[in-house]
């Protein structure tokens, strides 16, 4: 299909759209919250296509757009007084209302739900469409389902070339992100999705409302959701994106920890002290963040870069929207890199007695966070077997269970093999880690220690105030590790020879504890419990 491309203040771009739509084509136009494509919501044919053009999963509702308060009452069953007063102050705006359906709507358009979603958008040239055709438009945002909204008509054009009628320019959209929904089908009015219209404004009008809890969080496997909307992986460019909590200066560290391969999605004025950086609106004002995000996320995969790491934005206001399509986009990774307490590393060459000396520290109320089980856990993540299996063939794994084994074969076939498989499980043992030590955090514990073998040749080095490495005499290192691996005391020597030398380890580490036989390292901890109380 050749796509028409209009815009919106040409003469004829709106009587030649409200002509496609009467016809049961799709059409691309933009409103004040989004770039909505739209069709003929009496027309259940020309609804289906909307599903088969955007890749829409059946199951997911769309909102009906009406340009006056008769059109609306056509579509309920009865309207609900709540909802005069809402549009009395909010329509035409960025407010969704859900309401008991009438029999004109088409199952095709609310999923077979009894209720259906209703709008009154602002933007002229919407309005206008509407009017000239005489018919309401069912319109979900004009992207290609799972990748984030279009605020422009390249956006549009990016996804739905070829696929759709025609596709009309008006511009950047004002808000940026989709309409507030809320339900008037439940006891008390449920905010399903946060939008311009924010839970004060809409409890001025409503009184108490109740936010569902899919806003903000994880649904549970198989819940029941008000809105199918919130069940989707929603929102998301192809790198993969996670919310960084905190202060700046935290949040800077953190990504200068980080390889070069990721982008900083940081507040104006912030971009300048990263490499690779998109600013997504002034911080503390969410209105300018909303304006910006989709643009934003959308640059970020024009950027190429494999990760983003996005600074949390405010939660309260228009800044819950904004926060609510982050979490989506973030598949809900957050990290909180606040932390508020000592964090030490420990490492050692093999067979010097590293895990002996954690036992030691967690009797004195240490928290230990044993990164080797935070590597094997972190491959048991969905995400991380995912992509494991585009670096290293989708045979490594059968449902959802990767052979490890043949892992470590490809992985470690080549320096640039393994350096691939790191470049996959390092940030998810960063994140376990993180949230490890804030656990460390809540049990009040004397500090964290982040027990980590090749603690100097990754990022976790940074997140530490200082480390401590072990030590022993070579004799005494070949010794257990032959009785505590049952290996040959060949194999022992070839283990420590592929390891790097003591003296690495003692330069980088600002406490060295001796474990050779003569040694007491209960004495030594002196030295540790003194500089972190
Ligand atoms: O700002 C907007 O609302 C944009 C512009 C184009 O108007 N439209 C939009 O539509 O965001 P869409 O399809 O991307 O999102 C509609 C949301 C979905 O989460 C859907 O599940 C929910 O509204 N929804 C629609 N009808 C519903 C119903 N009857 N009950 C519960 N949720 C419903
Ligand atoms: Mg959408």
């Amino acid at each position: 299909m050749k796509t028409l491309y209009l815009k919106a203040e040409d003469k004829d771009a709106a009587r030649v759209s409200a002509r496609i739509l009467k016809d049961g084509g799709l059409v691309a136009i933009p409103t004040e919250t989004v770039y909505g494509l739209a069709a003929n919501a009496l027309d259940p044919e020309a609804v289906k296509s909307i599903f088969e053009a955007k890749g829409r999963p059946q199951d997911n509702p769309l909102i009906v757009h009406v340009s006056s308060l008769e059109e609306a009452e056509r579509l309920v069953e009865k309207m609900d007084p709540r909802a005069y007063a809402l549009a009395e102050r909010f329509w035409p705006g960025p407010l969704t209302i859900i309401m008991k359906k009438s029999d004109i709507v088409p199952d095709a358009v609310t999923a077979g739900l009894d209720t259906v979603a209703i709008r009154m958008p602002s933007h002229p040239f919407a309005a206008e469409i509407i009017r000239l055709s005489g018919v309401p438009f069912a319109a979900p945002s004009a992207n290609s389902s799972g990748k984030p909204s279009p605020t422009n008509a390249s956006h549009v054009a990016q996804d739905m070339d070829g696929k759709i009628d025609a596709i009309v320019d008006g511009g950047e959209c004002e808000v940026g992100v989709e309409s507030t929904v809320i339900t008037l089908a439940t006891e008390v009015p449920t905010l399903l999705r946060p939008g311009g219209v924010t839970p004060d404004e809409l409890e001025e009008v409503l009184g108490k409302i109740s936010v569902s809890h899919a806003v903000y969080e994880k649904l549970n496997e198989g819940e029941r959701v008000q809105s199918p909307g919130m069940k989707y992986k929603h929102y998301a460019p192809s790198a993969q994106v996670t919310i960084i909590k905190g202060s700046f200066a935290n949040y800077e560290k953190f990504l200068k920890a980080q390889n070069d391969d990721v982008c900083a999605v940081c507040f104006n004025g912030e971009g300048r002290n990263f490499n690779k950086f998109i600013e997504y609106g002034v911080e503390g004002n969410s209105d300018t963040q909303a304006h910006r995000l989709f643009d934003a996320l959308r640059e970020v995969d024009e950027m190429g870069c494999a990760r983003a790491f996005v600074r949390c934005p405010e939660t309260t206001g228009v800044g819950l929207a904004v926060y609510n399509r982050l979490l989506r986009s973030a598949a809900f990774r957050v990290i909180d890199v606040d932390i508020d307490i000592p964090v030490i590393g420990l490492t050692g060459q093999t067979g010097a007695g590293k895990s002996t000396f954690a036992e030691l520290l967690k009797e004195e109320g240490y928290y230990i966070v044993d990164t080797d089980i935070l590597a094997r856990k972190a491959v048991e993540s969905r995400a991380v077997i995912d992509q494991l299996c585009k670096c290293f063939g989708e045979d490594i794994a059968e449902n959802g269970v990767l052979d490890r084994r043949e892992l470590a074969r490809r992985a470690f076939s080549s320096p640039e093999k393994t350096e691939l498989l790191n470049s996959v499980t390092h940030p998810e043992i960063i994140r376990l880690t993180i949230e490890e030590i804030h656990r460390a955090e809540a049990e009040k514990a004397r500090a964290a220690v982040v027990d980590a073998p090749v603690l100097f040749e990754c990022a976790l080095k940074d997140m530490c105030n200082f480390t401590v490495c072990v030590t022993a005499p070579e004799e005494e290192r070949i010794e257990r590790i032959i009785m505590r691996d049952s290996i040959s005391r060949e194999d022992a020597i070839l283990r420590i020879s592929a390891q790097k030398s003591e003296k690495y380890y003692v330069e980088k580490s600002g406490i060295i504890i001796k474990n050779g036989q003569n040694d007491d390292m209960k004495i030594q901890l002196v030295k540790l419990n003194e500089r972190i109380d």
